[in-house]
């Protein structure tokens, strides 16, 4: 059964091939009007969302297909404790798709161990986002003609912004593309995306608090929100959230044809006075966000058509089963019914164990010997 938890669950063939559907469904609506017919789409939303949510509903019906939603989790059993592994479970006899939001990292991974059907990860607290990921591609590929030599800046909260590690994993695969890392020293990028993506793959990347010292080189300006849901601490947010204003002023240092992305919403990081600006993409960029997942459903229920049921393959690295603890407070793995406390080997040279479900990087290190897989 193919899913869709993590971008790198999708080969850069893969991408190129959802990239292509996606533009000939804009050229031909019409060709794609009954692609789902009786098909049901089921959207379980445990957090909130306007574009994601509204977006695969939209897919849903423009394919000819229908919509079961959970648009809150106090409006379905969740509420009364019932476990995301047993919710993905009983929705696979409604449905034949499933879209899921989750406030736990590594919940559509669970999802994925026990449903029936093709589970697609619609954000999972600060971990991934894949289909927003799928989003910016689709509106870099229109907006610059192409993936690769593209110098991108990535701007606010890169520590919690779920939506940047999906796109730097993304975009390391392409060749000639350099980073400029843009936050204060609270929000820096995490370490495993650092160390294990960009270090890892010889990729050139900048650090830097200051928006506008790199501003004249970018060919892409990612802004995000500070998320403040993430926070534990309300203080150390207020303190945060205005780090970063994107205005004309600081747009004047910019090259001409600079494409500015935010995979919205906007707090007030771009001012409202930016929108006119011809570099602003980020309502293209929604719209994108439509016709991508269109591409998607469709990539996924014709894959998985006839295939039997079968959970995600678990990474090969070596693994330790219920020896370690995730610290990470936000891990499905913290209140999941009995599930399994995996890590796997991610740095052999470090010895790095990684949580299975939200990649957190395990704070005892494990003694020679004691892998037990
Ligand atoms: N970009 C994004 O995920 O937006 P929503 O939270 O509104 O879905």
């Amino acid at each position: 059964m193919k899913h869709l938890i993590d971008i790198m669950d999708l080969s850069v063939g893969e991408i190129s091939e959802l990239v292509d559907t996606a533009q000939d469904i804009i050229a031909h609506p019409e060709q794609y009007a009954h692609s789902c017919d009786g098909r049901k789409l089921a959207t379980l939303f445990f957090e909130p969302s306007t574009r994601t949510r509204l977006s695969f509903e939209a897919a849903m019906y423009e394919l000819g297909g229908h919509v079961l939603s959970v648009p809150g989790g106090n409006t379905s059993s969740a509420a009364k404790g019932e476990s995301v592994a047993d919710t993905a479970r009983v929705v696979s006899c409604y449905a034949d798709i499933i879209a899921m939001r989750h406030p736990k990292d590594g919940a559509p991974f669970v999802a994925a161990q026990s449903s029936l059907i093709p589970v697609i990860n619609a954000g999972d607290g600060g971990h991934n986002h894949p289909t927003q990921t799928l989003t910016d591609l689709l509106t870099i590929y229109r907006e610059k003609g192409r993936f690769d030599h593209l110098t991108i800046g990535l701007c606010g909260d890169l520590k919690y912004g779920r939506t940047v590690h999906s796109l730097i994993n993304a975009m390391s695969r392409y060749p000639g593309n350099r980073f400029v890392l843009i936050s204060p020293e609270e929000l820096k990028l995490p370490g495993y995306v650092r160390e294990e993506v960009l270090e890892a793959n010889n990729i050139e990347y900048a650090e830097t608090a200051d928006m506008e010292e790199y501003m004249p080189q970018l060919d892409i300006l990612y802004m995000t929100r500070v998320q403040r849901e993430r926070f534990s601490d309300e203080q150390e947010y207020l303190r945060l959230k205005d780090s970063y204003i994107l205005d004309s002023a600081k747009l004047e240092k910019a090259g001409p044809d600079m494409c500015i992305l935010h995979p919205l919403p906007r707090v007030n990081e771009i001012s409202v006075a930016v929108d006119s600006d011809p570099r602003a993409c980020y309502f293209r960029q929604a719209l994108c966000g439509k016709y991508i997942r269109m591409a998607l459903i469709l990539k996924l229920l014709r894959e998985n058509d006839g295939v039997p049921a079968g959970s995600r393959v678990i990474p090969s690295q070596k693994r330790l089963v219920n020896v370690l603890r995730c610290r990470n407070p936000r891990c499905i793995s913290g209140v999941e019914q009995e599930l399994d406390q995996v890590f796997v080997l991610t740095d052999p040279k470090k010895n790095t164990y990684r949580c299975l479900y939200c990649e957190n990087e395990a704070e005892e290190t494990p003694q020679p010997g004691n892998a037990n897989s």
